[in-house]
């Protein structure tokens, strides 16, 4: 007898919620103009704060921190940096529900990685002493790798930030809010805002989150995406 193939494999159909999910991607897009007179329920701010937390990193490193503008003030200080060329996304800003500034550190250093092997080991991922120290050094050389080899530390951890901007944009979909992924901003004029550098980080992207106003164009207009076969290989 051959060994079974990937066809011969059970086929497990789409579940109702999975198609759900499916609809809310296809059907999410880039909100323009936002109602200012709605707000995220506390239970759907909470479920998009997990999801963002909940993000994978390359080896777990999460270097990342989120700032949070969910008052008027806050978003307001936001709003007021975006000048020039980038004041078409402020009143995006000024009328959303919340608007999260997803910021990555600007070093991996010892103190961070060992704050998080130390989670790890509070969070009960080590059976031993020796699979620690394998999850220290293994995680070091990926940061040895960026920093000697490669030398796109920065880059590589910014990498891990937009993963989390992903998350955050499905999951924004699947709980039917809408979202901006807004990368239209001076990020050192918000780093100076929100004093980030001084604590280690910098701005990488913004999502605004809240729910679309009746004047929003872009509610209207189709999604526009090239045809599968162009972007995707099935071999
Ligand atoms: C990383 C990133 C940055 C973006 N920056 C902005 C922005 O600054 N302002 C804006 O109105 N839209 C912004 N967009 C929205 C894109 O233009 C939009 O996602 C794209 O045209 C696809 O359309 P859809 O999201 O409606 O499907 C950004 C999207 C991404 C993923």
């Amino acid at each position: 007898m051959s060994a079974p193939t990937a066809t011969d494999a059970k086929q497990v159909p789409l579940s109702a919620a999975s198609r759900t999910l499916v609809d809310a991607v296809r059907t999410r897009y880039a909100t323009k103009a936002y109602d200012a007179n709605r707000r995220l329920a506390p239970e759907q701010l909470d479920a998009l704060l997990t999801l963002l937390r909940s993000s994978p990193s390359s080896v777990n490193s999460q270097p990342w921190h989120f700032l949070v503008a969910a008052s008027d003030e806050a978003r307001d200080r936001i709003a007021a940096r975006l000048e020039g060329n980038f004041a078409y996304n402020a009143s995006k800003v000024r009328d959303a529900s919340h608007v999260v500034v997803l910021c990555a550190r600007q070093r991996m250093d010892d103190q961070h990685l060992a704050d998080v092997l130390a989670q790890e080991q509070k969070d009960g991922r080590f059976a031993s002493d020796e699979a620690r120290e394998n999850q220290r050094k293994s995680r070091q050389s990926y940061v040895n790798l960026h920093r000697y080899e490669q030398k796109d530390e920065q880059h590589w951890m910014e990498k891990q930030v937009y993963l989390a901007a992903g998350t955050l944009l499905l999951g924004a979909a699947a709980l039917g809010v809408d979202a901006t992924p807004i990368e239209g901003f001076d990020f050192r004029t918000i780093d100076e805002e929100f004093g980030l550098r001084a604590q280690g980080y910098s701005s990488v992207v913004m999502v605004a989150l809240g729910y679309h106003s009746d004047t929003d164009f872009n509610a209207q207009l189709p999604k526009s995406r090239l045809p599968q076969e162009q972007v995707i290989t099935v071999l």
